[in-house]
């Protein structure tokens, strides 16, 4: 079971025309990273999600759950958004078969299917309701804030869609909220109705969930093992406690990146698994790097590096082509999965035409991983930043490694950056209009600003 980075192709001497960082910006870098690494480290008591994978009784949570109700439903159907259904999609994607929701109740093992509903457009909440019996659904509604207005939209659909097909009282047992230990709106609605909870700790932001029940119960009860999806966190967490760069492999990311954003204008950062299980996880940290790192820092400046999902081998023959010729102003992370080689044969058949014949005998994971590396190369040798974490195996260990890496290189590069890694002010602006707009109240001075803004003036109209 390992996770290894290789980043030869973020250096000068592997780039061509001096191209790439240098080994003195990488040596002085040990000690700013040093300095991150302290303060995130020391931040241990409130920055939950450094031990979210060694936390027994928030597992035994989701866990008892899962057991209490194995057997009882066919679907389970989780309400959230951002934080709160992006690492589910994940785990789901990279874990379950694929086409997880297609298989038969025997092919999955007897385990639920999963959807989520991460959005509140009509077509989707309706079209997903209608494919549903009630009667066999859990509904997890998942919210660490408890009021996140596009959640609650779809709560009070659902909780309505519930309480008309079985009863108020019926539809209850068919409800989980995943929340606040204290606060907020599922809170009190759970306690004064009795309804199933799990707990987020209040230390532990929405996109740093996905290690509590947000990930952990849904993944349970769909029968992925979560056990070693936190073992796999737990030991990227304990390596990464001595501040060594050589030896801290979300440290190193996360310098390489902020060096290369800060020090060589590769601001463009692009996440590219080749296996098409991980392509919901380069979505999962989109966002994690995108609203952890995208901030102005008390001086005033604008930071943050963009991130930008991409898929190999489909995008070399979409984004590839940007990447390779267009602006020098990004960098690619690639995730390779070793030892596939032996896996999906490709027959020989017309070996007498040239196009075909040269793949017979070759198998589909030689290829994929040869594309990965063919591509790795021309990037290289055109001057392009990019660099390879490459894993065993598409497994629970190697997932919570994964995530977990990547939610430490946030931690990271938010000091690097000099930002708050951890909020999400920008956001606030938008939610308050929206909030006026819906006439909530308390919305008065949002309101007053909404009123300043020019009114909508479309000036082309057909
Ligand atoms: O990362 C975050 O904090 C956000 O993306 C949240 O996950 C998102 O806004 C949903 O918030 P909540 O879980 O409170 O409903």
């Amino acid at each position: 079971m390992t996770l290894a980075l290789d980043f030869t192709n973020m250096m000068a001497g592997a780039l061509p025309n001096g191209a790439g960082i240098s080994e003195a910006q990488w040596t002085q870098a040990a000690a700013p990273f040093a300095k991150a690494h302290a303060a995130v480290h020391a931040r241990v008591a409130d920055l939950g999600f450094l031990t979210l994978a060694s936390n027994a009784s928030l597992l035994a949570q989701s866990e008892r759950i899962a057991a209490d109700v194995a057997g009882h439903f066919d679907d389970v159907l989780l309400l959230g958004i951002g934080g709160s259904a992006l690492g589910p999609i994940a785990l789901r994607t990279a874990l379950c078969p694929p086409r997880w929701n297609e298989l038969t109740t025997a092919q999955r093992g007897g385990h639920p299917k999963l959807h989520v509903m991460d959005n509140v457009d009509p077509i989707s909440i309706s079209a997903t309701l209608a494919r549903l019996d009630l009667a066999r659904t859990l509904v997890l509604v998942v919210s660490k804030s408890g009021g996140t207005v596009e959640t609650m939209a779809q709560y009070l659909i659902v909780r309505e869609t519930l309480a008309t097909a079985l009863g108020e009282e019926r539809a209850k047992g068919h409800l989980v909220f995943v929340t606040d230990p204290a606060v907020g709106a599922l809170r009190k609605i759970a306690d004064a109705e009795g309804i199933r909870t799990c707990d987020i700790p209040p230390n532990v932001g929405g996109r740093f969930s996905v290690l509590s029940p947000v990930g952990v119960l849904p993944a349970a009860l769909i029968g992925i093992d979560v056990r070693a999806l936190l073992a796999g966190a737990a030991d990227v967490t304990a390596r990464a406690a001595q501040p060594d760069l050589a030896g801290n492999i979300p440290g190193a990311f996360a310098v390489m990146q902020w060096l290369a954003d800060t020090a060589h204008g590769r601001s463009v950062q692009v996440l590219m698994p080749y296996a098409d299980p991980l392509r919901d996880l380069a979505l999962w940290f989109v966002q994690l790097w995108a609203e952890s790192l995208g901030k102005v820092r008390a001086d005033g400046t604008s930071v943050g590096p963009t991130p930008l999902p991409a898929l190999g081998a489909t995008d070399q023959h979409s984004q590839v082509q940007l990447f390779m010729e267009g602006p020098l102003d990004k960098t690619v992370t690639f995730i390779a999965v070793r030892g596939r080689e032996h896996e999906g044969r490709i027959p020989a058949r017309h070996a007498d035409v040239a196009e075909l014949g040269y793949l017979g005998g070759h198998t589909l994971g030689e290829l994929i991983d040869i594309e990965h590396r063919a591509t790795a190369g021309a990037l290289a040798a055109r001057g392009r930043f990019n660099s390879t974490l490459s894993i065993d195996a598409i497994d629970a260990w190697h997932l919570g490694a994964l995530m977990q890496t990547f939610a430490l290189a946030t931690a990271y590069a938010g000091e690097l950056y000099g930002v708050d890694a951890f909020n999400q002010p920008g956001v606030e602006l938008g939610k308050q209009f929206a909030y006026a707009l819906l006439g909530r109240a308390g919305s008065e001075s949002a309101q007053a600003e909404w009123d300043t803004l020019p009114p909508p003036n479309p000036r082309w109209r057909l």
